[in-house]
């Protein structure tokens, strides 16, 4: 059985050191904000076993002049479940999440490989490619309401 639940911050991380951090300490996947009150967690599980974990933070971007923005972070499918529609349905619940607390904007920094995935959801690159250290070529998305 496949479905999405919330979780707290310390459930998502195995998820985010296997396919963000890999071979990397689990301390590198420990986000700030990951506790705030406003910061939500979601993960996909099948039957027992979390194999898909997405993180919502109230942050805001100067590229927007909006007040209610959502990041999204941490978008991350264990790579032997990969490309099974799974990082889609983790996506839209975010999404879903985002709305209901009113986003105006919904952004993140998507990773180069990861741009026509996030594409395919309706999500727009605004302004040019950058680099984040260690982690490599990024590009800022978005979807307004
Ligand atoms: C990116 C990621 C979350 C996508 O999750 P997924 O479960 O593999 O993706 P899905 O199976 O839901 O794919 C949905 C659609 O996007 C496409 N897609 C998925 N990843 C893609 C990619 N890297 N490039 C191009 N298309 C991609 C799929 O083919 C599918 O298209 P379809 O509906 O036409 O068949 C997952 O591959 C992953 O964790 N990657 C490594 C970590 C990462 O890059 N995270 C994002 C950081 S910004």
């Amino acid at each position: 059985m496949i479905y999405i639940k919330k979780i707290s911050s310390a459930e998502t991380y195995l998820v985010r050191q296997e396919v963000l951090r890999k071979g990397k300490s689990i301390e590198t996947c420990y986000f700030d904000g990951d506790d705030d009150v406003t910061t939500a967690h979601f993960g996909l599980f099948q039957d027992e076993r979390i194999i898909g974990v997405v993180s919502i933070f109230k942050a805001t971007a100067t590229l927007f002049t909006e007040s209610d923005q959502f990041q999204i972070r941490g978008m991350a499918v264990l790579e032997e479940f990969q490309g099974k529609g799974f990082g889609e349905r983790l996506l839209k619940e975010a999404e879903e999440y985002c709305w209901t607390q009113h986003a105006k904007v919904i952004w993140f920094n998507a990773r180069e490989s990861a741009v026509a995935f996030y594409k395919k959801s309706n999500y727009k690159i605004l302004g040019d490619s950058f680099n984040i250290p260690d982690v490599g070529i990024h590009f800022v998305m978005h979807k307004k309401d």
